[in-house]
C-alpha cells in the first residue's frame, strides 16, 4: 500500500468504530468499517429472503451489490445500492444473522478484495476482525482492542439507552459472548490477534483515553 494503514481489530462492542473514527479524524486519515459491509450485505440477504447458511445464493447476491462507505461531517453513512442504510444494519436480526453470513470463504474473498482497494489509494484506518491478519498483514500500526463481556454489554447498553430502546443487559451479554465465539471459531480467517498487534485492554479506559494510547502507537512508529 502507497498511503499508512492502521488496523484495529477485536471482539464484538470492544470499541473498535468509535476508536476508529476519532482516530481519523484527528489525523485526517479515511475510516472504513469492514463490520459495515458484512452488516450491508446481511441485510440485503434478509430483505431477498436468501439463507445466511447459502454461501453460493450470497455470493451471486455480493456480486449484484455496491456498498459504499460515505464520510461527510464527522459522520460515516452506509449505502446499500445507493439507499442509505446506515441505521438499518444496526438492527437486532442483522446483528444476529452477520457471523453466519461473514463465515463463508466466497464472502470472505470478495469483501477482502474490495476493502484491499481503498487501502491502495488513502491513508486509512480499518476495523474488523481480520483486518490486521489478513485484510492489511503489513499494516503501519496493528492493534487488538479487548474489554471484559461485562464491560462491553455494558456500554452497548447504555447506547441502546440513549437511543431510545429498552435493552436488556443479560441478552446483549449473550449476544455479544456467542458473535465472539462465532467469529473467533470460524474456519476462514477468524478472529484472532496478530501476532505483531499491539493488545490494549480498554475495561477501564475512556474513549479518549484509549486514542490517545493508539496516537502514541502511530507516533512511535512514525
Ligand atoms: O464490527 P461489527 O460488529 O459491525 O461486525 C459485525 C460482524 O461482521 C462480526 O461479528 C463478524 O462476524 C463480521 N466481520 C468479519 N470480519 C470483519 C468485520 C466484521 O467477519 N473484518
Amino acid at each position: 500500500h502507497k498511503g499508512i494503514a492502521i488496523a484495529i481489530d477485536g471482539p464484538a462492542a470492544a470499541g473498535k468504530s468509535t476508536v476508529a473514527r476519532k482516530i481519523a479524524d484527528k489525523l485526517n486519515y479515511i475510516y472504513i468499517d469492514t463490520g459495515a459491509m458484512y452488516r450491508a450485505l446481511t441485510l440485503k440477504a434478509l430483505n431477498n429472503d436468501i439463507d445466511p447458511n447459502n454461501e453460493d445464493e450470497l455470493y451471486q447476491l455480493l456480486l449484484d451489490t455496491t456498498i459504499k462507505l460515505t464520510q461527510a461531517e464527522q459522520t460515516q453513512r452506509v449505502l446499500l445500492d445507493d439507499t442509505d442504510v446506515t441505521e438499518a444494519i444496526r438492527n437486532e436480526e442483522v446483528t444476529n444473522n452477520v457471523s453466519t453470513v461473514a463465515k463463508h470463504r466466497l464472502i470472505r474473498e470478495e469483501m477482502v478484495e474490495r476493502q484491499r482497494q481503498f487501502v491502495q489509494e488513502n491513508n486509512i484506518v480499518m476495523d474488523g476482525r481480520d483486518i490486521g491478519t489478513h485484510v492489511i498483514p503489513d499494516a503501519d500500526v496493528k492493534v487488538f482492542l479487548i474489554a471484559s463481556v461485562e464491560e462491553r454489554a455494558q456500554r452497548r447498553y447504555i447506547e441502546n439507552k440513549q437511543k431510545g430502546f429498552n435493552p436488556d443487559l443479560e441478552k446483549l451479554k449473550q449476544e455479544i459472548a456467542e458473535r465472539d465465539r462465532f467469529d473467533t471459531e470460524r474456519e476462514v480467517s477468524p478472529l484472532v490477534k496478530a501476532e505483531d498487534a499491539v493488545e490494549l485492554d480498554t475495561t477501564s479506559l475512556s474513549i479518549d483515553e484509549v486514542v490517545e494510547e493508539i496516537l502514541k502507537i502511530v507516533e512511535r512508529k512514525g
